[in-house]
Formats: C-alpha cells, structure tokens, sequence
C-alpha cells in the first residue's frame, strides 16, 4: 500500500469484469486445469496474412515514427471511403480520427462530450467499458433494458421513451451488438433517432461487429438516417473485423468541432496510432475480404451449433443475428452461477450483470467447435444448463 490518495473519477469505476474472470481462467490454467474460455472477446483467428506483410513492409520502410496525430492520409482517406459506402456521406477524411483501438476512440468521445452530471443512456445488456468510460468522464447514467424484449429494440422504444428526456445528453447505440448479438431493426433506429432529435440528444454508434452479421442481415448505420447525420458520431475499428486485436487500431468519425475538441484529448495522450500498424489497416481496407467472410462464416456454423445444443437441452435462448456472443439464461444470481461455471465445470463466462442484466451469462464463440461442444457437455454434466 502506497497510502497515496486516488481521484474520485477513478475510484467511482470497477475493474472489468471481462479481465477478472479472464485472470481466474489463467491461474486455474496456470495450475494445469483446463479450461474451456468462452469469456474472451477476441477472434481466434489469425490476422490475414496480406494485413501482417503489409505491416512488415512499412516497418522495413522505415514508417516507424509519429505521424500525424488524427492518423495518416492515406487510411483516413479509406476508412471516409468505407463509410461512405456504408451510407455515411457526412464523413470527409478530415472527419475521421485514427486511434489505437475504438476503446480509445469511445473513451476520447465521452471526454469531449460529456461532463460532470451529464446524462448517459445505455442499452442494456451494454458493453462493460461504456459505463466506465461515462463515469470517468463524470456522466450519470440511465439505463434502458432490452432483455425483458428478447433484446429486440424496437419493441423497447415505448420504455426508451420514458427514458430520454431534453436532460438526456448522449445515447449510446451498439449494433451488432457484444454481448447480445443483437442487429438492430431500422424500425428501432428510426425510433431512437426520433428520440435523439426531440430531445436534441448526441448518439454514439458503436459498430466495431459490423462485419459480423449472419442470416444475410446487413446491418443500418443510424448515423445514415436523415436527422442523424449532424448528431451522430460513428465509432469503428479494425481488431473484430480483421482479427487485429492486439494491433490496437480503431477510429471515429464526427462533426468537424468534435474532432477539434478530441484531437486535443488524442494529441495530449496517445499522440497518434502507431505507423506501421496504420499502414497495415490500409491494407485490410482496400484488399482484405476473403478472410472476412471465411470468418464470419465459421462465427455463424459456431452460432448454429450453440443455439441447437441449447434449444435441445430446453433452454431458451435468442438467436444472435451478430458478433461473436450468445447470452445464455442462468440462474438470478448469474455471479454465483458464472462462478460455479469456472470453478466446478472450468468453463469460463462473465455474469450479465456486468453488462447491467442479471440473470444470464455471456458466452463468447470465439472458440473451435469441439471446445464449444465441450463446454456444454462440461455444463450439463454439472447441472449448469
Ligand atoms: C462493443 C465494443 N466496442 C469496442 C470495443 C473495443 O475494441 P478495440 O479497442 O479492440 O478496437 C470492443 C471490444 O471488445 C467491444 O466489444
């Protein structure tokens, strides 16, 4: 103990859940136990092979130094073209942020936008980190939940309604979405775009599984929609799609005065995205396809094994239409469940009540099939199902 006093901001913050159980996995592993992981939220796939030369080439070309802070030229000009095609016109390049990862991309969008009383609304089941990064940044948060309707969202802008009011600062909209899987119909964008314009509310889309879809939907930007395209700041990134997890490379795209303000944020902390690293997410833009779809597809045949497993077992599970994560219903108390999991049948998961909904565990099918059938058989061997 260093007896150092520590900001309040910080302290107002838990660990994330994602990593404590991830640490539990390694120590039980660490002890020769093995463990099925479905806690990870990382694809488990090599990086593409055209996306890492491309790395090592800019390495040996020397592009190894700062480049400019918002990113370099050449992928901003990409990624504005990516998001172009994606029906989000608003974007130039000069729109666009490089980032190491989208984390830092959100993190850098809640500091600009939001501060001390601010209101923050989630969907929830949310990611863990957006709560964090709202409260770092001093936000309240209301949280809005999704599950009691299967996670169907339009079926929730009744509640949503009662929710966002003209004290309502920023919505965060995450579609496919971790750790529900769920691709939001254009009827329930539409829905919150309504709200956001009555109210006059920011929304934050975070869309890093937007390459991960199944059953041929193809998912809306609600940035695209009219009304949103001035109050909508549009979050990516290259480690889900590419599985360029430790690359560590994400952008956003906004409002011209947004960038000024988060160009101060990024330029005070990360400077820039590393160089070559930039370089290689050129390339995954401009020629990496093949893989992409090669994963997605072994992400849906994974998808179609759990979803039958556990309706032949008798529970009711809803089928993800996105991502790479399933929420099984557990017991009430999904902590004590998620531990019984870990402990007696060594299979790892993280409670929904991080996520803000209790009552079911997050299984990531980031995972082979043979280990994705082992964890079943190990859960229904200890009564977990
Ligand atoms: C919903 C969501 N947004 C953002 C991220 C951040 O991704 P990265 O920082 O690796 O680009 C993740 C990673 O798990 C995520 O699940």
């Amino acid at each position: 103990m260093s007896g150092m006093t520590f900001a309040d901001r910080v302290q107002r913050v838990s660990p994330s859940a994602t990593l404590a159980i991830s640490n539990k996995a390694a120590s039980l592993e660490a002890d020769g136990v093995d463990v099925v992981d479905l806690s990870v939220g990382e694809p488990d796939f090599d990086t593409p092979q055209a996306i890492t030369e491309a790395g090592k080439r800019a390495m040996d070309a020397g592009k190894t130094g700062y480049t400019p802070s918002n990113g370099i030229p050449h992928l901003r000009e990409a990624i504005a073209e990516k998001l172009a095609g994606d029906g989000l016109d608003q974007y130039g390049p000069g729109n666009v942020v490089v980032t190491p990862g989208a984390k830092q991309a959100l993190f850098e969008v809640f500091q600009v936008l939001v501060e001390e009383g601010n209101e923050v609304v989630l969907l929830d089941p949310a990611w863990v980190s957006y709560e964090a990064m709202a409260k770092l940044a001093g936000g309240d948060l209301k949280r809005l939940d999704t599950a009691q309707y299967d996670f169907r969202l339009e079926d929730a802008l009744g509640d949503l309604a009662g929710l966002v009011t003209d004290e309502t600062d920023l919505l965060v909209v995450n579609s496919p979405g971790n750790p529900h899987g769920a691709v939001y119909a254009d009827a329930a964008l539409e829905g919150v775009r309504d709200l956001a314009v009555d109210h006059d509310v920011t929304v934050v889309a975070d869309e890093i599984y937007e390459e991960i879809t199944y059953d041929d939907v193809s998912p809306t930007s609600i940035g695209s929609l009219s009304g949103m395209r001035e109050r909508t700041i549009t979050v990516n990134g290259f480690s889900k799609a590419y599985a360029m997890t430790g690359w560590r490379l994400g952008y956003f795209a906004a409002p011209e005065d947004v960038v000024a303000q988060a160009g101060k944020v990024h330029s005070h902390s990360v400077s820039c995205a590393t160089n070559f690293v930039q370089h290689a997410g050129v390339e995954a833009l401009e020629s990496v396809d093949a893989e992409v779809t090669e994963m997605v597809a072994a992400f849906e045949q994974r998808r179609d094994l759990l979803v039958e497993e556990f309706r032949e077992r008798g529970v009711d599970v809803v089928e993800p239409q996105g991502a790479f994560y399933l929420m099984l219903p557990v017991d009430e108390d999904d902590q004590a469940w998620c531990d019984e999991a870990i402990g007696e049948a060594h299979v790892a998961t993280v409670p929904g009540s991080a996520f803000g909904t209790p009552g079911y565990a997050r299984l990531s099918y980031a995972n082979s099939t043979d280990r994705l059938r082992e964890a079943i058989r190990r859960l229904d061997e200890h009564d977990l199902l």
